[in-house]
């Protein structure tokens, strides 16, 4: 029998634990848009306590926590600063431009770390011609500038900086848990002075399902009547949320290995002829690598790759591929992948 596929595309590619599914069958429901169901309410008070936040909401994605959050915190003709490369700018189909009415100010932060002088270059003066500057994004992890943290430090800067330009701040923190284990801090500290939090139970957490958007009571109390309008009411949610539950009290301490082997695909690639790998960036549970020309376009390389037994995404337009990994892939895993993705790259150069 040939070996199983291992695969790298993403962190969203975990499988429910058996405690989260037997969590799941033994939830205890209600309807939730009636604020009847136990399980979300546990839910949602655990993480609001967790990340010190008055209050919290249980949504059904990433994309629709930030939207969410852009919904309620900004009006039509008013200016979100983010750095290009963030999720929400390109990958969450433009809903800040279609459904919020928002311009977008991208900026170049290098490694996806939005600084306090890039943040006063980018907000534009009080103008009849300019849109006004409203709400600055910070995304920890970074998503495609290689799993990159932002440090407590780092943000504390950027939260003084944006308070005296009058600007709130949001986190889409989608893997903030592996931000708090990659910076040994809890994640309460790495987003502290933000006026919101989005994070993901589904990407590394290994949840199936689900997001929490954070942030004080007023503004969760109306985000939740923004969900409702994007059809995120959802009923007997509990089942859901019991594996966020499962998620939390499983998952955060072996975030720390999915690092370790991430660093290792990350240096084992990184010796392997016609590949670049920028080691620096290696933070957390995500790699990068760019492929000399001869190696064909990212997503030709990425099919050979699965042919070989190993999935990663390409990226033709940037010319890398994204490996990513989590709980359920192994050491082991990380060696045989790196001995694939070799031997289809000295395919590839002959
Ligand atoms: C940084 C970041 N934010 C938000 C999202 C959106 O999450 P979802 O796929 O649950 O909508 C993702 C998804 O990969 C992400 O990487």
């Amino acid at each position: 029998m040939s070996d199983p596929t291992i695969d790298l595309r993403s962190d969203t590619l975990t499988s429910p634990t058996p405690a989260m599914r037997r969590a799941m069958a033994d939830a205890e429901v209600g309807d939730d848009v009636f604020g009847e169901d136990p399980t979300v309410r546990s839910l949602e008070e655990r993480c609001a306590e967790l990340f010190g936040m008055e209050a919290a909401l249980f949504v059904a994605s990433g994309t629709q926590g930030n939207l969410c959050a852009l919904l309620t915190h900004c009006r039509p003709r008013q200016e979100v600063i983010a750095d290009r490369g963030c999720h929400v700018v390109t990958w969450e189909v433009g809903g800040w431009a279609s459904l919020a009415g928002v311009t977008m100010a991208a900026v170049d932060a290098p490694r996806g770390v939005l600084t306090p002088a890039l943040l006063r270059a980018a907000a534009k003066p009080a103008n009849v011609h300019l849109v006004t500057p409203h709400l600055v994004w910070v995304e920890n992890t970074h998503n495609t500038a290689g799993g990159t943290c932002t440090s407590p430090l780092q943000m504390d800067a950027l939260v003084d900086a944006a308070r005296a330009l009058g600007l709130r701040v949001h986190v889409d923190g989608a893997r903030i848990f592996n931000a708090a284990a990659a910076l040994d801090v809890e994640v309460a500290r790495l987003t502290a002075g933000a006026d919101s939090v989005q994070f993901c139970l589904s990407k590394g957490l290994g949840a199936p399902v689900g997001s929490l958007l954070l942030g004080g009571a007023d503004f969760i109390h109306e985000a939740r009547r923004v969900r409702k309008m994007v059809g995120g009411g959802m009923r007997q949610v509990g089942v859901l949320a019991a594996a966020g539950h499962a998620a939390l009290d499983e998952i955060p301490p072996l975030l720390r290995h999915d690092h370790d082997n991430a660093r290792l695909l990350a240096e084992l690639l990184s010796d392997v002829p016609g590949l670049g790998v920028d080691l620096g960036l290696v933070e957390t549970n995500i790699v990068f690598f760019d492929l000399a020309p001869r190696l064909g376009p990212p997503t030709a390389f990425a099919a050979r790759l699965e042919e070989r037994g190993v999935r990663v995404v390409g990226f033709d337009d940037a010319n890398r591929c994204r490996a990513v990994t989590y709980h359920q892939v192994t050491t082991d895993d990380m060696r045989r992948a790196a001995e694939v993705v070799a031997a289809a790259a000295a395919d590839g150069l002959s």
